[in-house]
């Protein structure tokens, strides 16, 4: 037993999806939730900067002395190969346990991947579904303009500009023929009502958020690193800018009110702060 918070962070709002999940299958765990809303979005950026900002996320996320960090995040997960070989504390990404599942999801042997450019252009959602299976043929879009409609709550099912740029997205993935797309940015899952409109019911959709914390629950359970099973797991939010609406649109995203949990964090004042 391991009363240890688990740590998860993101970009901004999107990593809420693993959350989401965290809520229900791990809902005796601590969780600490960094949201780096300042500098979303991560996924127009470089390898060097969004590797520079996952060695922060990572730095604050251990002052916490979590037992497991999750990078809720496609983008770092896809990119930041250096900063996530130096945490120290057992890792999950995105990329491996969405690539397994969307293998063992496929019927016909293609796959969709969705997600920012940064991921997309990394080619490591192909990389790691090839390695699993050479012969599933996988296609890629970059979607970076669905991070903004995510993070400004613009997710209904019926919104039009949601599903017109989903529309427009996902051709090239249902020309192909796709079965299986995987939402490769953790902000999807929260338009995946949307998608599914767009793709329909014989596509199957792979929650990147969902399957990280499978994968984080098997860990914690393999390493006796679970909590105790009678201890009622509490969320801490933590976010770089005080977005008037962060905790409006996450209570939605969570369907629980988190407003009294969520504070704004300065990194250089915490970083300096701590060290004094
Ligand atoms: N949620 C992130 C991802 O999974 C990043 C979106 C962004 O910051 O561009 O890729």
């Amino acid at each position: 037993m391991d009363k240890r918070p688990i740590g998860i962070f993101d970009s901004g709002l999107g990593g809420l999806s693993a959350v989401r999940a965290a809520l229900k299958y791990l809902p005796n765990e601590d969780i600490i939730y960094f949201g780096d809303t300042g500098r979303v979005p991560y996924g127009t950026r470089s390898e060097k900067i969004i590797t520079q900002y996952a060695n922060e996320d990572i730095a604050f996320l251990e002052k916490f002395g979590c037992k497991l960090i999750m990078a809720a995040c496609g983008t770092v997960s896809s990119v930041a190969r250096d900063a996530i070989s130096k945490v120290k504390e057992p890792f999950v990404g995105v990329v491996e346990p969405a690539a397994k599942a969307a293998v063992k999801a496929t019927k016909n042997g293609k796959i969709g991947v969705m997600g920012t450019s940064a991921t997309i252009n990394s080619g490591a959602f192909t990389k790691t579904i090839n390695r699993i299976n050479p012969d599933i043929e996988v296609s890629g879009v970059s979607c970076p303009l669905l991070v903004p409609l995510v993070e400004n709550n613009w997710i209904d099912e019926d919104n039009q500009i949601a599903l017109e740029m989903i529309r427009r997205y996902i051709k090239p993935l249902m020309d192909n023929g796709v079965d299986t797309i995987i939402l490769g940015c953790t902000h999807f899952p929260h338009l995946a009502p949307v998608i599914a409109r767009i793709a329909g019911d014989d596509v199957t959709l792979i929650d990147t958020g969902y399957e990280a914390v499978m994968q984080a629950k098997t860990i914690l359970d393999e390493n006796n690193l679970s909590n105790d099973k009678t201890h009622q797991g509490k969320a801490e939010y933590y976010i770089t800018d005080e977005t008037q609406n962060f905790s409006q649109i996450a209570n939605t995203l969570l369907g629980t009110d988190i407003s009294d949990c969520a504070s704004f964090i300065d990194l250089n004042i915490f970083e300096h702060g701590l060290n004094e």
